[in-house]
């Protein structure tokens, strides 16, 4: 590849063109184009004018900070709505909805210039989906191309202020090579967008298709380049998730749910007892009730527990939904306070809806869970748990208990046991250790087997 390339700017709008021009076609100044030169492969962006020191108190603060979409579902898991100037990358499987929940997003900002920017699909395929989503808004624009360069000068036309790029994988520019999805392009491709967004404060989303063959550079490979990273997913209960495994401008606590409907993702808005199995009569041994709370409101979810006798000659946890190391260290929590043994036990976990969690509170359901599994003990159903563990067997405070208890009351739980916290509650027990909420969960004879 050569190595510097001339080319001219405009000095008034950085309006790029390979030749001399006398009038800006972008801001229609006179003379005012210098020549530059540019190392290849460089972004377009690393052209732009070198950084000057500034006081912090000097710069202006930023009028409206984020944009909300309407789709609340969506805006919450971002913090509150997209943040101008920011790269927010959108991974999961092929099938699971990006693209729909991308057109649906563009729909939704009925106030913004917004582009959509389709690599995989043609404009009459758009159309379609449109059509099924009963999308007819006027502000939506469409554009079918892969290449970077290309792209890039559409949007500096256009400046719209939201952009999706459906997806990365398809982009490609000329400096990088002809073959679309390999990790230079795919970086490439992210950096020149990301800086844009920088540049003139429009949001820009990245679609990533995460593919098991790894033919395609995944998602993961530009994660550190863009402001915040949510992942799709597919829950058991035909319910889609959505979460930031990280945001520059919000936390990574809140999970966006969803059902695919015939004309689209509808938002399930309230998924208290989305999670539970609605079963009838008395409880399987192995089975509890965990009020989480993440974000912005609490659900119940149930966790399975089951140990048999080790297959091999080392015994192992499985678990998916749970960190493997979480449930370890909550059965070894388990032997030396309660002491329950799990020696030679293949322990599998599992949690319905294939929802996967990270939150503290679910180490207490956890180990009623596995004592339940264990000595085959069922819970009785009315009764819901939350609670962190530490590693002396005591029951941490947790956060949000309030909520939890309001929610677990309004799916029916009449009994909820967590930790020693001010409430005013019927039906909760507050507990100190793991012996004590064993015992308030299965009487007082309940200890180690
Ligand atoms: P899509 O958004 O194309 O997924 P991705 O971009 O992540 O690959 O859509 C995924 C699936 O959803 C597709 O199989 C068709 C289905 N679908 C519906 O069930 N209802 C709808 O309204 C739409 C638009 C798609
Ligand atoms: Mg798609």
């Amino acid at each position: 590849m050569a190595g510097k390339k001339t080319y001219y700017q405009c000095t008034n709008c950085s309006y790029e063109h390979p030749k001399w021009l006398g009038r800006c076609p972008e801001c229609g100044s006179w003379n005012t184009f210098t020549e530059e030169i540019k190392a290849a492969p460089s972004a377009s962006g690393s052209s732009r004018k070198a950084a000057q020191p500034q006081q912090l108190a000097d710069i202006p603060e930023e009028p409206s900070f984020r944009i909300a979409s309407s789709i609340t579902e969506l805006d919450n898991v971002l913090g509150g709505g997209m943040v101008r100037g920011s790269s927010i990358l959108v991974g999961g499987e092929p099938g699971i909805g990006k693209s729909t929940l991308m057109l649906q997003l563009l729909a939704a900002m009925r106030h913004e210039k917004v582009l959509y920017v389709a690599g995989e699909e043609s404009a009459a395929q758009i159309k379609n989906r449109a059509k099924r989503l009963s999308v007819h808004e006027r502000h939506v624009t469409i554009l079918c191309e892969t290449r970077i360069e290309h792209i890039h000068s559409v949007l500096r036309k256009l400046k719209p202020d939201a952009v999706v790029i459906d997806s990365v994988q398809t982009l490609v520019s000329e400096e990088i090579g002809l073959v679309p999805g390999t990790v230079n392009q795919v970086k490439h491709g992210c950096m020149i967008f990301a800086d844009w967004a920088k540049q003139t404060g429009s949001a820009v989303f990245l679609v990533g298709h995460v593919t098991k063959e790894g033919s395609l550079a995944g998602p993961k490979v530009i994660e550190h380049m863009v402001d915040t990273v949510l992942y799709f997913e597919q829950g058991q209960a035909g319910v889609r998730l959505i979460r930031a495994v990280k945001n520059r401008f919000g936390s990574v606590d809140e999970v966006g749910f969803f059902t695919m409907e015939s004309d689209g993702l509808k938002p399930v808005t309230d998924p208290g007892s989305f999670f539970l199995e609605h079963r009838e009569g008395k409880l399987p041994a192995g089975i509890t009730s965990a009020v989480i709370y993440e974000g912005t409101r609490a659900y119940l979810v149930e966790i399975q527990a089951l140990t048999v006798d080790a297959k091999g000659s080392y015994p192992r946890v499985y678990s998916d939904k749970i960190e493997v190391s979480r449930v370890s260290r909550v059965m070894a929590v388990m032997e030396k306070h309660l002491g329950i043994s799990f020696a030679g036990q293949d322990v599998y976990v599992n949690v319905a809806g294939g929802i996967r969690l990270n939150e503290v509170g679910i180490e207490l359901p956890l180990a009623l869970a596995l004592y339940s599994a264990r000595s085959g003990r069922p819970l009785s159903r009315n009764i819901s748990a939350a609670g962190e563990i530490t590693l002396a067997g005591e029951i941490r405070p947790t956060a949000f208990l309030d909520q939890r208890m309001k929610t677990s009351i309004a799916m029916g739980f009449d009994r909820m046991i967590g930790p020693v916290q001010a409430h005013n509650f019927r039906g909760y027990t507050g507990c100190t250790s793991i012996q004590e909420a064993l015992q308030a969960a299965y009487g007082p004879d309940a200890s180690g087997a």
